[in-house]
């Protein structure tokens, strides 16, 4: 969950790394900090707090060296505090950073410990001392490549996950990638024939986003492998010190992509980008309100026709685009389905096989709980399908097939764009397996692909009415203060829908907890009075999905059970929906549309609302505490 940034060249490393590092905070953002070596020396900052904090450290010194690495920290092992922020030093020898957990940490401590003395509580200060004490051992048996043969060493000797980057005193010339579970990725640059005929700059980043504004042809690190990154170019091994090569690969997106440009918050930036997430991802794939996946999935039509279950895996917001896609895959296909949050998929005694297609989902590719249940289900023989925004991520490279949302880089820590990215996806992908199988209707078909191409024009048209939303949070976010204590206007809020509008509640509970801290539950409307209705009082605000579907009904006969308890009912509904309209007290209209695809437009007025909930509250909105935008540990 850490960012990680390495470089070397003819370049001063200090503003390259501090340039990584902003466009890697949305990784972890509790500490950040740097190391380079000049003349043979280390000189390492570090501080608690975001990068800002350590690019205010850095004015008063004079750091500088053509090689050096910087890292932002999301803390497990040790408190948030300088020392504990990476990096560490393993003796006098080398520098590390850390993206993962060391689980044997306690166990190499205590071997270590008549040799070292630990100053961090974290157990990346173990990985440095260990690595020191290995190279130590291989100089003393005089190693041709003592470098390589001590990180060979210590990698066997340490479980869990990593990914570190290791700088040894004695090489100047060169730092090392190393990689198991954590991803890392690798790229070079020729330096301009004015500047230094001949040589290469290298970089490594735990995100290949970070090293757009200097390359966009990278190696993804496999898991099991060690890379030496110099100005000479880059060398790659396995953990038995076999040598290999890898090919690089070009990454589409550019630097401008990863740039906030006029918004004051990515967040921001991502919700507006939606109509245009929407357009890319049914294009080349539905032409003449026809679906058409086949240069996306290279599927053999007697496999799929073979297939008995879907399983869907994800986690987050992930897993609420997957609730959505249940549903279409119940109407669309005839496949016996399973929806699972991976961190429990993982552990349970699941049936898949070779009549399974596991689907898992996840914009980041990179989610270790997706990873392992993808694993797993690998193991059992499914088709494994990834359904990511990154072409590149490991998830992407360890499935059988991958579906791209073409969403475009997503920086804020709250998924928007994607999640739109992923319900559209859905709809594709559900009507083309349907369509495989000989069980999608003609006209169902041609219904929802005429309408995927309205849907861009709908949700652009919500877009044009956020002020609307922001109103709608400033009257709810608002407070009083009674003999010096704040109050807030709500105490909390509870979020309600049937069908697909349950996963959107869901989502949309999710955006107001994760941004604007604010207590919000997602109950299926019709469960409402199995409990959480007792929590309903006029401080406690119910936010209601009722659009014109099948189940708009029953859906008022809840929100009038919730207004008979007094609280304020915030409606979304479709135009023309006065019913709705006039049993609430607040009330946002969107456009009509097939009752398949309505999440598309429902879950927009509930990012926005949360958005500006967040902001009024004065919430660090692509930063949430805590959070960090892949969750790379399980
Ligand atoms: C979304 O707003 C969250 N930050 C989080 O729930 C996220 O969706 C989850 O961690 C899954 O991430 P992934 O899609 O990259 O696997």
């Amino acid at each position: 969950m850490c960012g990680i940034i390495g470089y070397v060249g003819s370049k001063d490393s200090v503003n390259i790394i501090i340039r990584g590092l902003s466009a890697l905070e949305y990784r972890g953002y509790d500490s950040a900090g740097l190391a380079v070596l000049d003349n043979n020396e280390f000189k390492i900052l570090k501080k608690a707090g975001k990068v800002a904090e350590l690019e205010k450290m850095l004015e008063s010194t004079s750091l500088s060296g053509s090689i050096g690495m910087g890292h932002t920290r999301w803390a497990t092992h040790g408190g948030v505090t300088d020392i504990n922020a990476h990096p560490h030093c393993g003796g006098d020898n080398v520098v590390l950073i850390h993206n993962g957990i060391i689980e044997n940490w306690m166990e190499i401590k205590e071997e270590l410990s008549g040799d070292y003395a630990f100053i961090s509580e974290t157990d990346t200060e173990t990985a440095a001392c260990l690595i020191d004490k290995t190279y130590k051992d291989c100089i003393e048996k005089g190693e041709n490549n003592p470098t390589l043969e001590a990180i060979k060493a210590a990698v066997q000797k340490i479980r869990g996950a990593f990914a570190f980057v290791v700088m040894f005193r004695d090489y100047p010339d060169r730092f090392y990638c190393i990689r198991k579970s954590s991803p890392l990725v690798v790229g070079c640059r020729h330096e301009s024939a004015k500047e230094a005929a001949g040589k290469f700059e290298a970089f490594c980043a735990s995100d290949a986003m970070a090293l757009l504004h200097y390359t966009a042809d990278v190696v993804y690190m496999n898991e099991g492998e060690i890379a030496e990154l110099s100005v000479n170019g880059i060398k790659f091994w396995d953990f038995s010190g076999v040598e290999h090569e890898r090919e690089t690969i070009h990454i589409d997106w550019n630097y401008g992509m990863v740039e906030k440009g006029n918004y004051p918050h990515f967040m921001l930036k991502e919700i507006n980008e939606q109509g245009t997430v929407l357009r890319q991802t049914i294009d080349k794939r539905v032409i003449d309100n026809q679906i058409d996946l086949s240069s996306d999935l290279k599927w053999d039509l007697e496999q799929v026709k073979s297939w008995r279950k879907l399983h869907i895996v994800a986690c987050g917001t992930s897993y609420y685009a997957s609730l959505v896609a249940e549903r279409l895959a119940e109407q669309f296909t005839d496949l016996e389905i399973r929806v699972d949050i991976a961190s429990e998929y993982r552990y349970r005694n699941i049936r898949c096989g070779a009549d399974t297609l596991a689907v898992f989902v996840s914009q980041s590719g990179e989610t270790a709980d997706t990873l392992a249940a993808e694993r797993l289900a690998k193991s059992k023989g499914a088709h494994c399908l990834a359904v990511t925004n990154v072409k590149g991520s490991s998830l992407a490279r360890e499935v059988n097939s991958i579906l791209e949302l073409k969403a475009g880089p997503e920086i804020g820590v709250a998924a928007t764009k994607t999640f739109m990215g992923q319900l559209a996806a859905f709809s594709l992908l559900m009507m083309w397996i349907g369509k495989l199988r000989g069980t999608l209707c003609k006209s169902d078909e041609t219904r929802i692909c005429a309408e995927l191409t309205r849907l861009p024009y709908k949700v652009e048209s919500i877009l044009s009415r956020q002020d609307e939303l922001r109103l709608l949070a400033e009257k709810y976010a608002e407070t009083t203060s009674r003999y010096g204590i704040v109050y807030e206007r709500s105490k909390g809020f509870l979020f309600i829908g049937r069908g697909n509008e349950f996963a959107i509640a869901l989502e949309g509970a999710l955006k107001l907890k994760e941004i604007a801290y604010v207590h919000a539950e997602a109950y299926a409307a019709g469960e409402m009075k199995h409990g959480p209705i007792a929590l309903l009082d006029s401080g406690t605000p119910v936010i209601t999905l009722a659009p014109a579907d099948s189940l708009l009904e029953k859906t008022m006969s809840n929100i009038e059970e919730a207004r008979a308890r007094k609280s304020p009912i915030i409606s979304v509904t479709s135009e023309g929906n006065n019913a709705v309209k006039s049993i609430s007290e607040d009330c946002f209209f969107i456009s009509r549309t097939e009752e398949e695809l309505y999440p598309m437009l429902t879950v927009v007025p509930l990012q926005l609302f949360a958005y500006f909930f967040a902001f009024i509250k004065g919430c660090d909105i692509d930063k949430p505490r805590n959070l960090a935008k892949s969750v790379t540990v399980e």
